[in-house]
C-alpha cells in the first residue's frame, strides 16, 4: 500500500483506549464505487479464538450499517488530530444525504482485498467479519446502561473482525 508500511497487530504501540475514546476512527465498508464511512469511538482490539480481532459497533439506523452487513470486510482508520473536523463531519452527517468522502476531501485508496482506506490515516486495520450479532436488551445485567444508551431500543450490531492487515503511515 503506497505511503503505508505493513505491520502486525503485535506492533501497534498506540494506547487502544486513547485511540478509540479520544482519537476516534472511521469505520468504512464497501468498494470504492459503493461504500460508506462513519466515525466511531466504541469498539475493541483484542484476541479471540487465538486471532487478533477488532470489534466495531454500528446502530441499525446508520447508513454504514447496510454496507457493513453486505460486505465481507470493513476497515478502521485512525487519524492525527489535524483531521478532527473531518471525523466530526463523518460522525454527524449521513451518507444518505452527503457524499462524505468527496465533501471532506479524504483520498480513498483501494486495498488488495477491494476495501476502502484513506490516504490521510495514520493507522489502518483491515478486518474480515467473523462473527456478527446484536446487543440484546434482556442480556444487560445492569439495566441502567441499556436504558441510558438505548432509549429507542436501537441496539448496536457488533462486528467481530479478524484483523487481516495493519498499516501505518510512512510519510
Ligand atoms: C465521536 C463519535 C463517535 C461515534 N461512535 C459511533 C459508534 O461507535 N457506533 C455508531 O453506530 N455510531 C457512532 N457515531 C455516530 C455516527 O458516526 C453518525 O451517526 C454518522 O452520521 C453515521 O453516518 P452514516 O449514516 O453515513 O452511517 C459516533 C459519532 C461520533 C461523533
Amino acid at each position: 500500500m503506497n505511503g503505508f508500511k505493513s505491520i502486525t497487530p503485535f506492533d501497534i504501540t498506540d494506547n487502544v483506549f486513547k485511540l478509540l475514546d479520544r482519537d476516534w476512527m472511521l469505520v468504512t465498508a464497501g468498494s470504492p464505487d459503493q461504500c460508506n464511512t462513519m466515525t466511531a469511538s466504541w469498539g475493541h482490539l483484542g484476541i479471540l479464538w487465538n486471532l487478533p480481532i477488532a470489534i466495531a459497533y454500528i446502530r441499525p439506523q446508520r447508513y454504514t450499517y447496510r454496507f457493513a452487513n453486505e460486505n465481507r470486510d470493513y476497515t478502521l482508520c485512525f487519524f492525527e488530530n489535524k483531521y478532527r473536523e473531518i471525523l466530526e463531519f463523518c460522525g454527524t452527517k449521513s451518507g444518505r444525504t452527503h457524499d462524505k468522502i468527496k465533501e471532506t476531501g479524504l483520498h480513498p485508496l483501494e486495498t488488495d482485498r477491494g476495501n476502502v482506506i484513506f490516504k490521510e490515516a495514520s493507522l489502518v486495520l483491515e478486518c474480515e467479519k467473523i462473527y456478527v450479532d446484536n446487543l440484546k436488551k434482556e442480556n444487560f445485567l445492569v439495566p441502567d446502561i441499556a436504558e441510558k444508551n438505548y432509549p429507542f431500543d436501537d441496539f448496536h450490531r457488533f462486528y467481530m473482525g479478524r484483523i487481516c492487515n495493519v498499516w501505518i503511515k510512512t510519510r
